[in-house]
């Protein structure tokens, strides 16, 4: 009886060691290799996936282009090229040129405008007039705002900034006159090759478009004087001074620049003035840089 007595305690104990490791076994799995395990698989699954949200992506890194406006990943190998060839650069002036095409030859891999009616269309040396374009709604400005009564054009909505702009400076004791405005393919044909012939064409090259690429043929330019000098001097004048200060508030901006021959293809053209509209122009002055590098960055 005794025995028995043993033999059963020392079962039940056996028994109860068993159920407690038991247990143990599996409060461990669940609490700790369980638990472990899920933590250290969403430590190791949220690693990866929440380390880049604050760090800069792999592409990022490798391009310092990324960032600049206008950026565009098909032109990021050139990008490169260009600010290589080009130390010193900052990263959105490199993004900008490149898109406008400063890193081929100007008149090289020309595109035809797909919608020259565009108020903001952008005519240089890459992008050409499609053949034969006239705007359809050129209006003769008032001879009380050309100079000598010349008979000058410009579409409608720029002939009434125009004439705003006139206006405007004449109130406040400036002489802002037109000297020419919209000039037809085959005019600008007639003194793009005069040009030529005088001087030859790598020089005319750099103040004369060649037709089909004359800003003036959109109808949206004007070359502008003060009627008492040249409008080649306009640069000189209390007029320029007034012109520079308020073009954008009549929706004007100034094409041609002091410092910008290399991004326009263009020697400096104080006179000559182009019509985008008062937002645009507001824009284009706050940022600083020309209608070519808005264009190409800016613009959708
Ligand atoms: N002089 C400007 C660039 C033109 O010929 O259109
Ligand atoms: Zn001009």
């Amino acid at each position: 009886m005794k025995k028995r007595f043993w033999s059963l305690l020392l079962l039940a104990a056996a028994l109860a060691l068993l159920a407690g490791c038991r247990g143990g076994e599996s409060s461990g799995v669940s609490d700790s290799a369980g638990g472990a395990g899920v933590s250290s698989q969403g430590a190791s699954a949220a690693q990866p996936t929440a380390a880049p949200t604050p760090s800069p992506t792999p592409e990022a890194e490798t391009d310092p282009y990324a960032a600049a406006a206008g950026y565009r990943e098909e032109n990021a190998e050139r990008y490169a090229d260009y600010a290589a060839q080009n130390p010193g650069l900052a990263a959105q002036q490199v993004v900008s040129y490149v898109n406008i095409g400063l890193d081929r030859p100007f008149y090289t891999e020309v595109e035809t405008i797909a919608d020259p009616d565009n108020l903001l269309v952008l005519c240089n040396k890459y992008h050409q007039l499609p053949d034969g374009y006239e705007p359809a709604d050129l209006v003769q400005i008032s001879s009380q705002y050309s100079n000598g009564g010349k008979t000058l054009y410009l579409r409608a909505e720029a002939a009434a900034a125009f004439e705003r702009l006139c206006a405007g400076a004449a109130a406040e004791g400036y002489t802002i006159l037109g000297q020419s405005g919209y000039r037809s393919y085959a005019y600008q044909d007639q003194i793009y090759n005069n040009y030529v012939a005088r001087d030859g064409q790598a020089a005319a090259d750099t103040y004369s478009a060649r037709p089909g690429f004359s800003e003036h043929q959109t109808g949206l330019a004007m070359d502008i004087c003060n009627g008492a000098l040249s409008y080649t001097d306009f640069g000189q004048t209390a007029e320029y001074a007034w012109a520079k200060e308020h073009l954008a508030e009549y929706g004007f901006v100034l094409h041609y620049l002091p410092g910008t021959e290399q991004i326009t293809g263009y020697m400096t053209e104080e006179w000559h003035i182009r019509y985008v509209g008062t937002e645009t122009a507001a824009e284009i002055a706050r940022l600083g840089i020309t209608l070519d590098e808005y264009c190409a960055s800016y613009l959708n």
